[in-house]
């Protein structure tokens, strides 16, 4: 198989049928196989140091055709290194990858296979949107009428052909991370990594990055997706791993990871003073599991929420702290990943 020609035809009408003003039939439903079934990505093991420090430290996942996986951690939890180390761009210490079944990471024909859009923009400033694309695009062998065409896919796929012969350098930082994107698709990759593509963007470049990849899943690559933030995952993973000092401490749907907690209850308090004595304070309650700040707010995680509040706000006015509202919320990742570390997710 030549490089240009790996994935043609495989999901580029269902993703071309997303850009708003392009109709196209659906795409025929795909043959099911058994090729099918063999995971586009399997890790095993992973491990990777760097110096003494134990980036990733056992990570095993698995990542299916037409299936968004969500990494979710901290900073500095591995999600990078695991995610270089799965495109063949580290070598792993220990461990296994697998392509699509029969490849190994680091082969020239699986880098083909997997689009990569890693966490830093890596695009020419001075160059145009299709510049860049053309000029990336060839790095991957696409040549004249399908590099052409293949440009032309990656801006309307990303919403940039109006601005396509503009420099990027004059581009905001949403319109960057789309191109970056753009940039991971020309070859039509079975098997899509996006490293926070999110970072830095607004509300709506986001809501539209966010938008892409649920289009990009729905049309069958399979796609790894990295953020810190809780929301994403939930909103466009099929399933989430949970990543903590490199290692993948759990793993599941949405509703299979909240199912962990139990019958356990979030609570947010909204207060005015020092939060993080009012945390403090909470973790000598009874009851209470987790209690940490974010976001302006005291979250805890308790076993009853309803038993807990009255020591809770007693403990509140000892502190000095003024609780202005309590909001029982439904339990979510955030909760699971306090449950599980005793940390938050952003601090
Ligand atoms: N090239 C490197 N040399 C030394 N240490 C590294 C290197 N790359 C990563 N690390 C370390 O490995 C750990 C994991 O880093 P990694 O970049 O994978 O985290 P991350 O989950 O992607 O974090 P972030 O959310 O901040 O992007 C960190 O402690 C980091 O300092
Ligand atoms: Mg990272």
């Amino acid at each position: 198989m030549t490089f240009a020609s790996v994935g043609a035809g495989r999901w580029s009408a269902s993703l071309l049928a997303m850009s708003a003003d392009i109709a196209l039939a659906p795409p025929p439903a795909p043959e099911i196989t058994a090729a099918a079934t063999v995971p586009v990505l399997r890790c095993t093991g992973l491990v990777k140091a760097f110096g003494d420090r134990v980036a990733v430290d056992g990570v095993s996942l698995e990542v299916a055709r037409g299936e968004i996986y969500g990494l979710l951690g901290p900073n500095g939890a591995g999600k990078t290194t695991t995610i270089k180390l799965a495109c063949g761009l580290l070598h792993a210490d220990r461990g296994t990858i697998t392509i699509d079944g029969h490849m190994s990471a680091e082969e020239l024909a699986a880098k083909n296979a997997i689009g990569y859009v890693p966490q830093d923009i890596a695009l020419y400033p001075d160059l145009t949107a299709r510049e860049n694309l053309s000029f990336l695009g060839r790095l991957y062998g696409l040549r004249r009428a399908l590099l052409r065409e293949r440009v032309d896919e990656a801006l309307e796929l990303t919403d940039l052909v109006d601005r396509a012969n503009d420099r990027v350098d004059s581009y905001s930082g949403g319109m960057k991370r789309r191109l970056n994107i753009a940039a991971g698709l020309l070859h039509h990759p079975l098997l899509l990594v996006l490293d926070e593509p999110t970072v830095g963007v607004d509300p709506q470049s986001r809501h539209a990055i966010l938008e892409r990849v649920e289009g990009f899943g729905g049309a069958g690559m399979a796609v790894l997706y990295t953020t810190h933030y809780m929301e994403e995952a939930e909103r466009v993973c099929d399933r989430v791993g949970i990543i903590d000092h490199g290692r993948l401490i759990a793993e599941g749907t949405r509703r299979e990871l909240v199912a962990q907690l139990g019958e356990k209850d979030r609570i947010d308090l909204v207060a005015a003073g020092d939060l993080e004595q009012l945390a403090a304070v909470c973790r000598t309650v009874p009851g209470i599991e987790a209690a940490l700040t974010a976001d302006g707010r005291v979250r805890l995680v308790a076993e009853d929420g309803r038993s807990v509040l009255p020591p809770v706000l007693e403990a509140a006015e000892h502190a000095g702290v003024q609780v202005n509202s309590v909001e029982v919320v439904e339990a979510d990742l955030e909760a699971v990943f306090m449950h599980l570390t005793g940390t938050a997710l952003r601090e």
